[in-house]
């Protein structure tokens, strides 16, 4: 029998993974071969990684074909963000969390035709 689109399993083509060295992104990353790690340390997996040493520059995604995006960038010592006092200098949860996020979403809009952005 012939497979169908609609039959074959998904492989995560189109779609880039911030995130991929973390406790979740491998997870991710070695179901789906296809989905592209981005981040400036690579995956455990074997997908394609694009080494980015800082969000603030993503120019080397500029020639990469993708319209869906994972960001799974975080920081799980909820012991340390919880603290109420953060010692000047260290990053808070704000810096671990919100910035990476603002960053990676601006460069994916108005940039690009983004279809899912998880
Ligand atoms: N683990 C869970 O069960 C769970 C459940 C629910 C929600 N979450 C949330 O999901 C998020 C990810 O969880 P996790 O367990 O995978 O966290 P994790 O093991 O701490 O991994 C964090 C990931 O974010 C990357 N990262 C952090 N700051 C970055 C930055 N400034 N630039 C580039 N990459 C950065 C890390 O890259 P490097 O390796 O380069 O540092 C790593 O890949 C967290 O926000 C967490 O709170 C986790």
């Amino acid at each position: 029998m012939t497979e169908t689109r609609e039959d074959a399993a998904p492989t995560g083509k189109g779609t880039i993974l911030f995130g991929g060295s973390g406790f979740l992104g491998p997870y991710i990353l070695e179901n789906y071969p296809d989905v592209i790690s981005v981040g400036r340390t690579p995956p455990s997996t074997a997908n394609r990684h694009i080494q980015v040493d800082n969000l603030a520059n993503l120019d080397a995604l500029r020639d990469v074909a993708f319209d869906k995006v994972i960001f799974i960038i975080g920081n799980t010592d909820h012991y340390n963000l919880e603290k109420e006092h953060v010692p000047a200098g260290e990053p808070t949860a704000f810096d671990y969390h919100v910035t990476p996020l603002i960053q990676t979403l601006e460069h994916s809009f108005p940039r690009r035709s983004i279809a899912q952005y998880l």
